[in-house]
């Protein structure tokens, strides 16, 4: 009982979260290389220009992992930086990058998961249009397929798209991401159609040209619930509540929207009813491809809502108790999400499970006696691994669980105010520091999770 025997204990980075060099290696810009030189849209004006160095300090960084005893590395590639326009020549500089990369990752036996959309969109291509513009389906699939074709041979794992909600409601809703913007409701749904479009063809050319069998999933995310009490009223009134889709400001941040097309083959029918007026022409030729088979599916989960019957038979949120658990950016912690919200992805998608992100940011600091001292991740840590372990006993097909994150990195909009990582990052001397939660979690994966 426990975690399966070949259980994925991983950690997950993207690129611009850590590499730096944006502008070397003959990279192109991305929207994110813009963004972050607007004026007042980042914590403290702070940029990914240096970021953790981790395009000079890869060969170390994968030391480090290899002495964490992680057995998985889940990082992205910036579309940018292999191929600067987006759809024209490739950057070979940029290709030996990751080449060597996986290299490394392969040396220190540790299995190396890409995920190909971590949100660097080229900026030539956000120039034609980005998301709107129908080709970049045809764009990103050309991407996808170059990227197999060169590392099929030693890379299985593949991602096509991280968390689609954030990326399309923060970036274009909200507008507090890369680009900024703000735009019409319209607009917001045909991009979605376009991302699940991209998704699908990516999958197609994944297929074609890879080298060997790979394993091709995908990375949304979203907040998760769980019920208030085991009674059937209240674990229905959940799970109701976890497949709906929200209103209009907030309408990217659920699940099914993005997740039923690609594993169910069509989107719900709730949503089709309510933005009914705002959406695209979606055929039957659209949905054919975006629900080309994955075969694993991965979840970002972080936090979840407290859910219960309601007196009138509708489902209700439960108040957080007065004092309730939070992270450094107001999370609330929510162990009980890694148990539920696997059981019901698993319920209605019935594909193999891959927690591809989860973890806490914390105001950590090095100790006088040199080390970080974070018990509240450890903690936090412990608490989700062990829902999620009983998860798996319960009969949940849960095959990995990729921290977020390996080390320190750039939190966006939030610069470098936010950290996440098991390992502590200095800015100023780009010095590594383990903190005692990698200890503890290399502990745990010594024992496959049965010392939790
Ligand atoms: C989700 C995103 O994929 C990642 O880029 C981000 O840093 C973490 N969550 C934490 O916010």
């Amino acid at each position: 009982m426990g975690f399966r025997e070949d259980f994925l204990w991983g950690v997950a980075t993207s690129a611009y979260q850590i590499e730096g060099a944006q502008n070397k290696l003959n990279k192109g810009l991305s929207i994110w290389d813009v963004y972050v030189r607007e004026n007042n849209k980042i914590y403290d004006g702070h940029t990914g220009d240096i970021a953790c160095n981790h395009i000079q300090t890869y060969k170390e960084d994968v030391k480090m992992m290899k002495d964490m005893g992680i057995k998985s590395y889940r990082f992205s590639i910036d579309w940018s930086r292999v191929i600067p326009d987006g759809y024209g020549n490739v950057n070979e500089e940029g290709m030996a990058f990751y080449d060597s990369l996986i290299n490394e990752l392969v040396k220190a036996q540790i299995e190396p998961c890409i995920t190909l959309y971590h949100w660097e969109l080229p900026y030539e291509i956000y120039k034609k249009g980005g998301w709107l513009n129908e080709d970049i389906v045809q764009w990103f699939g050309r991407y996808a397929g170059i990227i197999a074709e060169r590392f099929s041979d030693r890379v299985k794992f593949f991602f096509t798209i991280n968390e689609p909600q954030c990326f399309i409601g923060l970036g274009y809703l909200n507008g507090v991401h890369a680009p900024g913007l703000k735009v019409n409701l319209r607009d917001t749904f045909e991009m979605a159609h376009n991302v699940m479009k991209a998704h699908g063809r990516a999958v197609q050319m994944i297929r074609e040209k890879s080298k060997r069998d790979v394993l091709v999933g995908y990375a949304p995310t979203c907040g998760m619930t769980y019920p208030y009490s085991n009674s059937k009223e209240d674990i229905e009134a959940t799970r109701k509540v976890m497949f709906s889709i929200p209103e209009a400001d907030n309408w990217t941040w659920n699940i099914s929207w993005w997740s039923d097309p690609v594993i169910l083959g069509k989107y719900p029918e709730e949503g089709l009813m309510k933005y009914e007026q705002y959406l695209p022409k979606i055929t039957e030729e659209d949905m054919k491809l975006i629900s080309e088979p994955i075969d694993i599916y991965g979840q970002n989960i972080y936090n979840g809502r407290c859910i219960r019957m309601g007196e009138d038979g509708r489902p209700v949120d439960v108040k957080r108790k007065d004092g309730y658990a939070r992270t450094a950016n107001n999370w609330p912690v929510t162990p009980e999400c890694l148990y539920w919200g696997p059981k019901f992805l698993y319920e209605r998608y019935k594909k193999p499970i891959y927690i591809t992100e989860n973890g806490m940011s914390a105001h950590d600091v090095i100790s006088k006696d040199s080390h970080v001292h974070d018990d509240a991740r450890i903690e936090f840590t412990r608490k989700y691994l062990s829902e999620l372990k009983k998860a798996s006993e319960d009969g949940v097909d849960i095959r990995g669980y990729f921290h977020w994150s390996l080390m320190d990195n750039f939190e966006w909009d939030k610069g470098y105010s936010e950290r996440f990582g098991l390992v502590y990052v200095d800015y100023e001397t780009q010095q590594r520091v383990l903190k005692d939660s990698a200890y503890w979690y290399k502990d745990v994966i010594k024992n496959n999770g049965n010392n939790l």
